[in-house]
């Protein structure tokens, strides 16, 4: 049987739909190809792109990236890149998503890791929006699949989205570095600590998900 909690694993089950998740304010939905000048206009943009190593991509680049990703969106099931839209008007204003963690750093005890990256449109920045799809993905990947970390990286001068894993618990642990060899800061979460801190008494701040429109999640499990 598949170790449900294995991320390999669950890149390869082909049986299940990609989730759609809902916050109070944000629907997260599997990309589609309808959102391929969107992804080009975040990945060309150099206030979006400033802490990525490429830096902001050619429109060229840019359209070759969306289209790869959208093939992929296809054949990914569990884990992937959900698409942000705002549920007042449907508009789409950024992604997050979960993939294997591929860089050089790996697991003491030789597993994979899955990381969580976000990017949003600049005019939708400051109102929390990452952070309350973070934790809806978070609770998607904790509760459901039952992953027992999960990993981030950032370069140090990302301040803004360091607030955002600080916010979601994260600790940082060391550091490495991304594709362009920048110095980063490696951040762990692990589903114990997401456990402790949402059943605490602070947790009314971690708001209401759902999973598809029928499966919703006690916060306590
Ligand atoms: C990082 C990003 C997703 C943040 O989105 P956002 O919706 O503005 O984030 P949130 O509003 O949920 O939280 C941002 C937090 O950072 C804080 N912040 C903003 N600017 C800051 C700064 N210069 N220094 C420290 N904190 C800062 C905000 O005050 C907020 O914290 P608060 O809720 O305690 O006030 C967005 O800026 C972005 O898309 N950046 C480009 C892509 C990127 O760098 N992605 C991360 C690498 S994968």
């Amino acid at each position: 049987m598949e170790d449900e909690r294995d991320p390999v694993s669950l890149d390869r089950d082909r049986g299940r739909s990609f989730p759609l998740l809902q916050t109070d304010r944000l629907i997260l939905r599997r990309l589609e190809p309808a959102d391929q000048e969107f992804l080009v206009s975040l990945d060309t943009d150099a206030q979006v792109m400033q802490f990525i190593h490429s830096g902001p991509l050619t429109k060229d680049e840019a359209q070759k990236f969306a289209s790869a990703q959208i093939d992929l969106a296809r054949f990914s099931y569990h884990l992937g890149k959900w698409v942000l839209e705002l549920k007042r008007d449907g508009t789409s204003l950024g992604w997050v998503q979960v993939t294997k963690y591929r860089q050089a750093r790996k697991r003491e005890d030789g597993g994979d890791d899955v990381q969580i990256a976000y990017e949003l449109a600049p005019e939708y920045w400051g109102v929390g929006y990452a952070t309350e799809a973070c934790r809806a993905v978070l609770h998607y990947v904790f509760g459901k699949l039952q992953l027992d970390r999960i990993v981030a990286f950032i370069r140090q001068e990302n301040r803004r989205s360091q607030r955002i894993l600080d916010k979601l618990g994260f600790a940082q642990d060391g550091t490495c570095r991304d594709d362009a060899r920048n110095q980063c800061l490696f951040f762990v979460l692990t589903r114990i600590r997401w456990q402790l801190r949402t059943e605490s008494p602070t947790k009314s701040e971690h708001g209401n998900y759902a999973v598809d429109d029928k499966a919703k999640f006690n916060l306590k499990q």
